[in-house]
């Protein structure tokens, strides 16, 4: 089939390079022409496990084109999937002026019969203004060409999304119109073999299913991360709470990790965005408003440790902290609204050093501290070094934040010959208390209090 993808970021890029390879033919579109022509170079803008390979292969293959050109990449494909950036305004409701503009400059151009799919994350409704949109400008041209709008959310995790969407645990096909539900029942065929992963509904549910499903998400995090506090004061380690809950199939073992708190470019936003759609209709969702204060409040907790470990900040001046993983989560460089840029900010403010290290975010973090903190790097306050190792290099204590495969077991017997001031503080419960303090290390997790240290 031929397929056009307008907008290159992670969801409209996985997307094309994986409907390329299942053997359509797609023209991935974006505005910005220095993007493109990277794409066209062979380089990709984002690390994402995989998807280089496969760009390579289906461009190599002519099954996958890249162009800055929105007559071209309009006329290439049958179907038109809207896949560009839904930002949130500043009042937290999603910025839909990028997915109505390229609705427009669909309309435009179109000379048959198409469908458009809104692929990006809109707000319950938006699929109707697509349409608006497209009909307006059919009718400026006087063109009268049948079209229809599908919703049709994407489910990818940054880290792995080229398997996410090869391999969906489902495909949510929101349609009004039943000639567009078969194009896109034939468009996912290939990726809909042995179980059926479809699910067809029609377009408001599949548009509210995709924030349900991340505010639910994000739900499990939040009660999880209270959870944790809470445990600390009495004494319990929420990792065995975890243990003894995840195996209920009702709750599930997935997203129960306690840590510093859900960063991303979906969850924060999808869960702001929801707040103000249900706001907008005098509707007051009082658990995901509870959600988003408690995650606000979860990004502090590791400052907050540190800070009552060296008693306050009449201790903290000074002190040089090492600070292993920046990206919001492994396996991508992606900063958007990480935790560690809020432990940072307070590191920085109460006069300490930071020493911070990041498999693959380096360039991407430097980048938006230099902007935040533009003297920190030339005093030295703040440095972004190479390795683990170059991290722990006169320090005084470390903060595990992003738990990469890498820090997952580092030498404890290493780490204190390190450390001056012998002590880590683990951000995402990577370690062992016991090892860690079997090595001479103070250790400080979340919310894994200790029999016997009840507050
Ligand atoms: C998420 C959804 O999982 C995905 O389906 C949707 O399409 C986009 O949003 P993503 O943002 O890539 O994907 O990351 P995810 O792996 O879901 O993690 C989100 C955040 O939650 C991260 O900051 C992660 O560290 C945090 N998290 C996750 C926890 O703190 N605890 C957990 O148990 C799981």
């Amino acid at each position: 089939m031929k397929v056009t993808v307008i907008g290159t970021g992670y969801v409209g890029l996985v997307s094309g390079a994986c409907f390329a390879e299942a053997g359509n033919k797609v023209m991935c579109l974006d505005l910005d022409a220095a993007k493109i022509a990277t794409l066209n170079a062979g380089g990709i803008p984002i690390h994402e496990p995989g998807l280089e390979p496969m760009v390579a292969r289906n461009r190599e293959a002519g099954r996958l084109l890249f162009s800055s050109s929105y007559d071209e990449a309009v006329e290439h494909g049958d179907i038109i999937f809207l896949a560009v950036g839904t930002p949130p305004d500043e009042d937290g409701s999603a910025d839909l002026s990028h997915i109505l503009s390229a609705a427009r400059s669909v309309g435009q151009r179109i000379r048959r019969s198409v469908v458009v799919v809104d692929k990006s994350t809109v707000p319950v409704g938006t699929a109707d203004k697509v349409r608006e949109a497209i009909a307006s400008e059919l009718a400026r041209r006087g063109a009268d060409l049948r079209f229809h709008v599908v919703s049709n959310p994407e489910f990818l995790k940054e880290g792995a999304a080229v398997n996410d969407f090869m391999r969906p645990d489902r495909i949510v096909i929101g349609s009004d119109d039943a000639e567009a539900t078969a194009v896109m029942r034939q468009l996912y065929k290939p990726f809909n073999r042995n179980h059926n992963k479809l699910i067809e509904m029609d377009v408001r549910s599949a548009e509210l299913t995709k924030y349900a499903a991340n505010a639910m998400l994000a739900t499990r995090i939040s009660f999880m991360n209270e959870l944790a506090n809470l445990a600390e004061d009495l004494g319990a380690d929420i990792e065995a709470v975890r243990h003894g809950i995840g195996s209920d199939p009702r709750i599930g073992p997935s997203f129960l990790y306690a840590g510093v708190g859900y960063g991303g470019s979906c969850f924060p936003k999808d869960v702001k965005a929801l707040l103000k759609t249900a706001g907008d209709r005098g509707r007051r969702l009082r658990i995901l408003d509870a959600v988003e204060q408690a995650n606000e409040a979860q990004k502090s907790v590791l400052f907050d440790k540190i800070s009552a470990h060296f008693g306050g900040s009449a201790g903290l001046r000074g002190l040089r902290i090492a600070l292993w993983g920046l990206s919001f989560k492994p396996n991508t460089d992606d900063m958007r609204e990480a935790p560690s840029l809020v432990l940072i900010g307070q590191l920085l403010a109460a006069g300490c050093s930071v020493q911070a290290y990041d498999p693959v975010a380096r360039d991407e973090a430097r980048r938006i501290l230099q902007a935040r903190h533009p003297d920190a790097f030339g005093s030295g306050a703040l440095a972004i070094v190479a390795s683990a190792k170059d991290a722990l290099q006169d320090v005084d204590a470390l903060a595990l934040v992003t738990e990469w495969q890498e820090f997952r077991s580092p030498d404890f017997d290493a780490l204190a010959a390190c450390l001056r001031r012998k002590v880590i503080f683990d951000g995402r419960n990577q370690y062992e208390p016991a090892e860690v303090q079997a090595a001479g290390l103070a250790y400080h997790g979340i919310g894994r209090g200790t029999a016997g240290a009840a507050k």
